[in-house]
């Protein structure tokens, strides 16, 4: 079966639960990609729809390094991946380490939601490549010294993850070990993660 065969909206649909926009279901993060590079019009679309993030004092911390598979710095990014990433990022489309810039541009002040910020933005990022019709998968298993080096990130900024976006592809062409594992996975209940007024209910 093709991934994205895999209907995570109905997987994921609760008749109790309030309704939400389509995209925030079927949003997921499979493994089985193609193996094919990504365009450069692909590309900037992502890219484009993370721009369009909110952050704090607009100042946009956010930074985006992205490999096509096929080039040396595919390759060289896909080494400082865990073995368990390296095992089914091989096939993405592209490589892409988020950076996020720690002090504002403006005044080097810390920027206390930097990683607040650059989360939203990837996010963005992920539902646009499910619009599209391809698949994103964050990954925060890699050697983050080493990918630092490969993407030449500076000092002042943080790089919290890479995201493996690529062609959707057979579960079947997957490590075995992995194939089980390539179903929408489920979240905790609103009642746990919804509080009115304060978190004095709230379990340590
Ligand atoms: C910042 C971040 C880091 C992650 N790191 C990894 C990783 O190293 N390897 C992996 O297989 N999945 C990784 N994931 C995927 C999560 O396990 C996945 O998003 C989570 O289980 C929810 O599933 P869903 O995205 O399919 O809804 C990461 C996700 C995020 C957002």
């Amino acid at each position: 079966m093709n991934v994205n065969e895999i209907d995570a909206a109905s997987v994921r649909r609760d008749d109790a639960a309030p309704v939400i926009a389509p995209l925030f279901l079927s949003r997921w993060s499979p493994r089985a990609m193609a193996r094919k590079p990504l365009s450069t019009s692909e590309l900037n679309t992502l890219i484009e729809a993370a721009r369009w993030a909110p952050s704090c004092f607009n100042a946009q911390p956010w930074r985006f390094a992205c490999s096509v598979s096929g080039t040396p710095g595919f390759d060289e990014l896909s080494t400082t991946l865990v073995a368990g990433n390296q095992a089914w990022a091989s096939g993405a489309g592209a490589l892409i380490g988020v950076v996020s810039r720690t002090r504002y541009e403006r005044n080097d002040n810390p920027a206390a939601t930097h990683s607040f910020d650059a989360g939203a933005a990837w996010m963005s990022l992920a539902l646009q490549a499910q619009h599209m019709g391809l698949v994103a998968h964050g990954m925060q298993g890699f050697d983050v010294r080493a990918a630092r080096q490969v993407l030449h990130v500076p000092d002042v900024y943080d790089l919290p993850a890479i995201v493996a976006v690529g062609h959707p592809w057979e579960v079947d062409a997957l490590p075995e070990a992995y194939r089980e594992k390539e179903v929408p996975s489920q979240r905790k209940p609103l009642k746990d993660i919804l509080f009115i007024d304060n978190f004095k209910d709230l379990k340590a």
